[in-house]
């Protein structure tokens, strides 16, 4: 991991949020390369849950919403992590927090930190909500919450969009989004942060056919992650166990991959039921009830819920892609992203800054900016741009030789194979949108 966050910085994918200030331990900012691989992976799922389906319409809802919304939902009253002091040291940790030997709160419980026997409190119940303030007066009446999952704003949506877009049930609804937690214990780099961003699909289906779709989904969703180009062999299935489940779902599977620090969840598939709009229904007193014109029947949907966060999966892209290897007596250190996801898709480098070759590299990166991302590099040895463009990802690079100013082509080196194919430079861009194209 460490190797990792170093190459983030250093090449300009995640930065420590307020570093000047000593950073914000919870909150990571995507820098250029970041930001243009978290883009690439949302519009990714955006195409394979949105406009590849004709069954599933897009959302974009407030991050603020009514503060019944999660009254109703149960957040107000369940969302919460029991949270443990060590009187001791003064660190805080979960309560489940595996490492914490004997009971919190009784004579054997040990600090997993300072060691301490006795220290621990007893658990108390955190809510992870944030809370602000709507409007000028911090008072309780104002109070509104960082919405903690996209999911409400889906379900508080559901008839509006089932009525303006003349779905008919089974259907979904897709969104992505900030999501705000205030978790107990932040870490493992972008893996839990207070700040992230969630790309969940609500699928509303007959009752009594949730169970179907709900296999459906994880399928759909584990061959989707291994479309990313994720090693199989480092993600598998966690079926939720009755003491896991969240207090709204009958069912979930976690998607898990092998982070450096372990198997952990990046994605979950939850069968919710009714439970949500049964508590919208009943607290708003709205109606939202659907009509099924073929079964002539009335019901409430059922829904399964994919959700997936893109802090989350990137952190999964960037640990499977990140390798070293030998090369010519080097380290090589590569990110193995598949084109379609890389910041950059290629680089433009003219051999040495001399003979035409600069001028004729810059005519071909103007050519392609626009159609691609693309980036020019004529500093320091070949050898060198090769390294840098390796470790941004960067699945080509054209460079402009000797020859190139003589016969028009220039060589394609290839990043995971070192091959190098010699293109014409005027075929150079559809060479290049046929390798890229997801
Ligand atoms: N709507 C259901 C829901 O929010 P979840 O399992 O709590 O379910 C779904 O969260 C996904 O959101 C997780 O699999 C993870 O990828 C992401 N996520 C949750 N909490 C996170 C956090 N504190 N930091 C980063 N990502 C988080």
């Amino acid at each position: 991991m460490d190797k990792l966050v170093s190459l983030c910085k250093r090449r300009g994918f995640i930065f420590q949020s307020s570093e000047i200030y000593g950073g914000l331990g919870s909150v990571w900012d995507y820098g250029p390369l970041g930001v243009e691989l978290k883009k690439n992976l949302k519009d990714r799922w955006w195409r394979a849950m949105v406009h590849a389906r004709d069954d599933i319409e897009g959302l974009d809802a407030g991050i603020l919403m009514h503060p019944r919304v999660w009254e109703a939902s149960g957040h107000v009253a369940g969302f919460t992590d029991p949270l443990v002091d060590c009187k001791q040291c003064k660190q805080r940790f979960r309560g489940d927090d595996p490492r914490i030997k004997g009971t919190p709160g009784q004579s054997d419980g040990q600090c997993p930190a300072c060691g301490s026997r006795g220290t621990l409190t007893a658990p108390r119940l955190f809510n992870l909500m944030f809370k602000t303030f709507m409007g000028p007066v911090e008072e309780d009446a104002a109070v509104v919450y960082l919405r903690p999952e996209t999911a409400q704003g889906i379900y508080v949506n559901y008839l509006n969009v089932l009525q303006a877009s003349r779905q008919k049930i089974p259907f979904g609804i897709a969104q992505i989004g900030k999501a705000f937690r205030n978790e107990i214990t932040p870490g493992n780099f972008i893996f839990r942060t207070r700040e992230f961003e969630q790309m969940e699909m609500q699928f509303f289906v007959r009752p009594g056919t949730d169970v179907e779709w709900f296999e459906f989904w994880r399928h759909e969703r584990m061959a989707w992650h291994v479309a990313l180009g994720i090693r199989p062999e480092r993600m598998r299935f966690h079926q939720h166990g009755p003491d896991e489940l969240a207090h709204y779902a009958k069912a979930a599977y976690d998607i898990e991959y092998e982070f450096p620090f372990g198997w952990n969840e990046f994605e979950g598939i939850h069968d919710r039921t009714d439970f949500d709009l049964t508590r919208h229904q009943q607290a708003s007193g709205k109606k939202l009830e659907y009509f099924d014109q073929e079964r002539n029947e009335r019901y409430l949907p059922y829904v399964v819920e994919t959700s997936v966060g893109a802090d989350r999966t990137a952190l999964a892209l960037l640990c499977d892609a990140y390798h070293e290897e030998q090369v010519e007596g080097e380290t090589r250190v590569v990110l193995r992203l598949a084109p379609s996801l890389a910041p950059i898709k290629a680089a433009v480098l003219p051999l040495v800054n001399r003979e035409g070759m600069p001028e004729m590299a810059k005519r071909i990166h103007d050519d392609l900016r626009g159609r691609l991302t693309v980036f020019f590099d004529d500093g320091g040895s070949i050898g060198r741009r090769y390294r840098r463009q390796d470790e941004a990802g960067t699945p080509f690079a054209i460079t402009v030789d000797g020859q190139s100013v003589q016969d028009g082509t220039v060589t394609v080196r290839q990043r995971d194979t070192l091959v190098q194919d010699r293109v014409s430079a005027d075929a150079v861009a559809a060479w290049l949108a046929e390798r890229v194209a997801p």
